[in-house]
């Protein structure tokens, strides 16, 4: 008893936003000087710090894992009584109002497994910081809201390091003795430790130049190993566009003289902004048309945009505290979203964002992750880089630039950005300078970073044939989630318009401001009842249950001058079919054949566009449409519906895919499109059952000449059984099993197939030579791939959780941020059966039974049973 008692270790401690406070002790100045190497690196930390008030608190120093090999006040070195170390900060009493305070440490980086902190990846050195990585390279207050002028020195062997970065500007370098050698930067910004950064490694080079709007020249320089330069254009061409953007549309220029990216093999998450280093996930740096998806190439441009896009909103700006995270991701997102759709199709974009956002941010806000935009508390802050503080985030100051119009809204940003420069600011400053500069009333708005939960509106038109009116009665409800049970209205912008069936037009679009609980809105002049198109733009993001039916539903998918609303219509009516047939009851399916034939035959609408609504709703989405999910049941309708429109259009999609096939590469959005619409077609051509589907699909995979086509053949071809299907995932293999971002792919495609032994074929994988934990990259490709395969994550039988807590187990010893990406999916065990609930609920308690779980596994594992 006693023993096992001992093994638990105590609940980590909760943070909480109203308990902030400001800092103790100010730190304006840092110099850090970095003695690099692979096993032993020493960092020398030498800091002036400023008591912040009247206060006799000590100083306290963040640290973790660390030992302090030095302690130094106003140069005079303390004996090791005083100072202390209190949960693994380094607590250091001062009498004074100012000290020069100094401490060295030694750090192994090559064993640095988690990716936080300094880490060896490649043969390179680098840095994460954000969230509190910082803490694991030297003792500091590890907070957002400590502002400091940072100068860095960097000392390692020559030939093994070459290249030595870090923030800001270079200042000077020089050689040393014994084949060393060193530069010294120095970045005049006053940033938070999050942002800080070095990279030390052999890199190559593509350096480029721009010139800003006030005329200063800015060097441009992308670092990455000497083979993949080929492959940096495509990032460096968006780098100079979106630099271009934003002072374009935002007015925003850059600071520095030089401006840096480095791409790294091994990386948590997608890409760090650290101020003039951004330091980059691969995946988001490197293209070209061997490797790149048209995904990719679209990831690799967003990616760069919003890390760029930080400069002001988040560097020049920063977060006070971990609650405020959405105030620079919300933000930053939507400028990156509106910069890609500048760069492409405002309709496409607009859809890809809002199918993301669903996918992956209504689940977490209708489950036990949900969290406002604004949280009130957290255990571990990494389990907070969620969709609702990016995604839904992005989606609130999308609301408020539609309420105040273009003018307004940028003169709302002028003002916050002209009043908060230099400072760490709160989600409510950002409101508030919305409020004074577009000269607007937000106070009902606020409640969007406070309350969590998908808001639901209902939307009930009627006609009174006598006063020839039309009447929209809206209500809406938020649902309940953890911690708030109760919730009150939310200020939700709708754009709407009704269309006369007579005219077959409609009498304008409309913004209606719903605020209440329920309200009605009447429209003059319609003799019959219209057709109602709501939501339109996805003006605000709700989930929206109408009366409309099908024949409207139709009318919409064929007539709606809204492209959003036009592909909402089609999804919905697919949505329909499919929720129909999975509940038992008989539907007519022709109405879908007919809004699909119509579609694909209008010669007059953008190829992507048709690509986008011809595609079926994902499983996933169809499950969170019902009350309880039934994988296998949605499967079957969904493909049986797939089959029904490949067979009975084939002679279409046949056309589609002949006609689609491009004279060579482009990566232009009318080049894309034809691609996307062309993988499409070959989608359903092999579900319609062709006898020579398997054939297409595989001459399409050795033919293409590039990854788009190859990529999407392969998965159409993993998702049966011809004999086709293993020749295909053989070359390609063989074909890349040198590139780690391609064979990626190669993981990916197999663990997302619809393939009946998807289960089987993932625990085989996970023991393939090729496959590592220490690759976050490969890790996601496999594992989170198969946990987003619904039909084959919930196999009845429980092994596709009992394999995905076996990697969470396993990987969390060595990096907890990853392992703990995988719990959620694991967590929706509410919306499932009682039989795979169970099954859920006991792998969830496994891996809380694990001694030695991490904060971010454990937080994320218990709120998940709740
Ligand atoms: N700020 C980075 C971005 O641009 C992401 C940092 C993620 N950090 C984390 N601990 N998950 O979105
Ligand atoms: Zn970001």
């Amino acid at each position: 008893m006693a023993d096992i008692q001992s093994t638990q270790a105590a609940a980590p401690a909760i943070i909480r936003r109203a308990d902030y406070r400001v800092p103790d002790w100010l730190i304006p100045d840092i110099a850090l000087d970095f003695d690099l190497d692979a096993a032993r690196t020493r960092v020398w930390s030498d800091m002036s710090v400023a008591r912040n008030g009247d206060h006799d608190r000590p100083l306290r120093l963040d640290g973790d894992g660390l030992v302090p090999l030095a302690v130094k006040v106003d140069g005079r070195t303390l004996n090791e009584t005083e100072w202390t170390l209190e949960a693994g900060a380094l607590v250091v009493p001062l009498g004074g109002a100012t000290h020069k305070v100094e401490v060295l440490v030694e750090l192994a980086p090559e064993s640095n497994s988690k990716l936080m902190g300094l880490y060896a990846s490649g043969g390179l050195l680098c840095t994460q910081c954000e969230a509190e990585g910082f803490r694991r390279i030297t003792f500091f207050p590890d907070r957002p809201d400590i502002l400091s002028r940072y100068s860095v020195k960097l000392t390692a062997d020559k030939a093994r390091y070459p290249i030595l970065l870090a923030n800001g500007d270079p200042v000077e370098q020089g050689d040393l003795e014994g084949g060393r050698h060193w530069a010294l930067w120095n970045d005049p910004f006053p940033k938070p430790c999050y942002l800080f950064a070095l990279v030390a490694g052999d890199l190559a080079c593509n350096a480029d130049r721009f010139v800003t709007m006030s005329g200063r020249e800015v060097a441009l320089g992308i670092w990455v190993r000497e083979a993949d330069l080929p492959r940096t254009d495509h990032a460096m061409q968006a780098l100079k566009n979106s630099m271009a953007w934003d002072e374009r549309v935002y007015g925003r220029e850059y600071d520095l003289d030089v401006f840096n990216i480095v791409a790294v093999a091994d990386f948590n998450f997608g890409a760090m902004e650290n101020k003039g280093l951004n330091i980059f996930n691969s995946r988001y740096i490197l293209a070209d048309p061997e490797t790149a998806t048209d995904i990719d190439y679209d990831g690799v441009e967003g990616v760069v945009a919003h890390e760029y896009f930080h400069n002001w909103s988040g560097n020049r700006v920063t977060c006070r505290d971990w609650f405020q995270l959405s105030l620079k991701e919300g933000f930053t997102v939507f400028r990156d979203q509106n910069f890609s759709a500048d760069m492409g199709s405002h309709a496409v974009k607009r859809i890809e964002d809002v199918r993301i956002l669903r996918a992956a941010q209504f689940q977490e806000d209708s489950g036990p992750l949900a969290h406002p935009v604004r949280p009130e508390s957290y255990m571990e802050i990494s389990n907070f880089y969620t969709a609702t503080i990016y995604n839904k985030g992005a989606e609130l100051i999308r609301m408020m630039a539609l309420m105040l119009g273009a003018e307004r809204f940028r003169a709302g940003t002028d003002l916050y950005f002209d009043r908060h420069d230099g400072e760490a600011a709160t989600c409510e400053d950002f409101v508030r300078a919305m409020e004074e500069g577009g000269e607007i009333d937000l106070g009902q708005f606020r409640r969007w970073y406070e309350q969590a939960g998908t808001p639901h509106v209902r939307a009930l038109l009627s006609h009174d044939p006598v006063s020839r009116t039309a009447e929209l009665l809206l209500e809406q409800s938020v649902p309940p989630t953890p911690g708030q049970p109760d919730k009150r209205p939310m200020a939700i912008p709708l754009r709407v318009a009704l269309y006369d069936p007579a005219t077959g037009s409609h009498h304008g679009d409309e913004l209606l401001m719903l605020t209440e609980a329920q309200q009605r809105f009447t429209f003059d002049n319609f003799a019959s009842l219209p057709i109602l198109s709501i939501n339109r733009g996805f003006s605000a993001p709700v989930i929206v249950e109408t009366n409309r039916s099908q024949a409207d539903l139709a009318f919409l998918s064929a007539h709606d001058d809204d492209p959003f609303a036009r592909y909402e219509a089609m999804q919905q009516l697919m949505v329909n079919v499919l929720v129909g047939q999975v509940a038992g009851q008989s539907v007519d399916v022709s109405a879908v054949v007919d809004a699909v034939r119509n579609t694909i035959t209008d010669p007059l609408l953008d190829p992507a566009f048709v690509a986008e609504a011809v595609r079926l709703p994902s499983e996933a989405y169809l499950g969170d449409q019902m009350k309880q999910v039934d994988p296998d049941a949605i499967h079957a309708a969904r493909d049986a519906l797939q089959t029904r429109l490949g067979a009975d259009l084939e002679p279409l999609w046949r056309d589609i895919h002949a006609r689609t096939k491009a004279n060579g590469f482009a990566v232009s959005p009318a080049a894309k499109g034809a691609r996307k619409l062309r993988n499409v077609a070959l989608l359903y051509l092999v579900a319609s059952g062709a006898d020579d589907g398997p054939a297409i699909a595989y001459g399409q995979f050795s033919d293409a000449d590039n990854m788009t086509e190859r990529q999407s053949a392969l998965a159409t071809l993993a998702s049966g059984t011809s004999p086709e299907r293993e020749a295909a995932l053989d070359i390609f293999y063989n074909r890349y099993s040198d590139d780690a971002l391609t064979l990626d792919k190669w993981f990916q495609t197999q663990a997302f197939a619809f393939h009946p032994d998807t289960v089987e074929l993932v625990a085989e994988l996970g023991q393939h030579k090729a496959f590592t934990l220490n690759n976050p990259n490969r890790v996601r490709s496999l594992y989170g791939a198969f946990a987003g395969n619904q039909w084959a994550f919930h196999h009845k039988s429980g092994k596709g959780y009992r394999l995905v807590a076996d990697c969470i187990i396993a990987l969390d010893k060595l990096n907890p941020q990853t392992a703990a990406r995988l719990v959620p999916p694991l967590g929706r065990w509410k919306r499932f059966d009682e039989g795979r609930a169970a099954l859920m609920r006991a792998e969830l308690q496994r891996i809380l039974n694990e001694p030695g779980l991490s904060k971010d596994v454990t937080e994320q594992a218990s709120k998940s049973l709740e």
